[in-house]
């Protein structure tokens, strides 16, 4: 890309789809080859999650979740290609993968405050370059403006092997049921987004074929 980075608006790459449709593998494997950051919006739910927990905060109500939101002392950092949510500057890496936190995390990213909130912080990720951001509304509702859209899925069998062969035991049918009929922001394939069904696919595979997409058009707008 020729244009300095100062001069024109921060690239971004969105890709949603639903658990284990191998959003994060092919996230860091685009934003490595572009030299692009890498966002995770699913762990910033998640440290939300986890902190409710941390401080006996009843993630069924939505009331004392937003409360919680609104006062946290949560803040964006940049750094090992990556843009993340850091509250009183830590990043709790292993605590926010927990079956306990993966249990939490759906009713905390049901309250429509902290999608507010979420969509806010996730949007100045921006402010610190080009981005590859994943997770279920990023085409949808975070940066509906962008060109880049991907939607992400697998037939739900090849998902939950995914899963156990990560030591993971979810029932991913409950999961997508709770990801795609919440009220606020539900998982939707976004207008304009190219859907990948990569059942059949590695991953190599599957991000080979979003880099080849992005660089194609990239080159086309030139
Ligand atoms: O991708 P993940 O499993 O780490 O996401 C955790 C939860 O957060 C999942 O139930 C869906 C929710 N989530 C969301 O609602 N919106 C996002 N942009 C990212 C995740």
């Amino acid at each position: 890309m020729t244009v300095p980075k100062k001069q024109r608006t921060a690239i971004v790459i969105a890709i949603d789809g639903p658990s284990a449709s191998g959003k994060s593998t092919n996230a860091k494997m685009v934003a490595r080859t572009l030299h692009f950051l890498h966002v995770d919006t699913g762990a910033m739910y998640r440290t939300l999650a986890w902190y409710c927990l941390k401080h006996q905060i009843d993630v069924n109500d939505a009331k004392a979740v937003a409360t919680a939101c609104r006062r946290w002392k949560a803040t964006l950092q940049s750094g090992e290609g990556q843009v993340r949510l850091v509250v009183d500057g830590y990043y709790p890496a292993q605590e926010i993968r927990t079956n306990e936190v993966s249990a939490a995390v759906t009713h905390v990213a049901a309250v429509p405050k902290v999608r507010e909130w979420m969509k806010q912080i996730q949007r100045q990720c921006a402010q610190f370059g080009d981005l590859v951001m994943e997770g279920r509304d990023i085409g949808t509702n975070v940066f509906p403006e962008t060109d880049f859209k991907y939607y992400l899925d697998a037939r739900i069998e090849e998902r939950a092997r995914r899963r156990a062969a990560e030591g993971i035991q979810e029932n991913l049918e409950v999961r997508d049921r709770r990801d795609s009929q919440r009220a606020t922001s539900p998982l939707m394939i976004a207008l304009g987004a190219k859907v990948i069904n990569n059942s059949e696919m590695t991953a190599e595979q599957t991000s080979r074929m979003i880099i080849e997409d992005i660089q194609a058009r990239l080159k086309a707008a030139e």
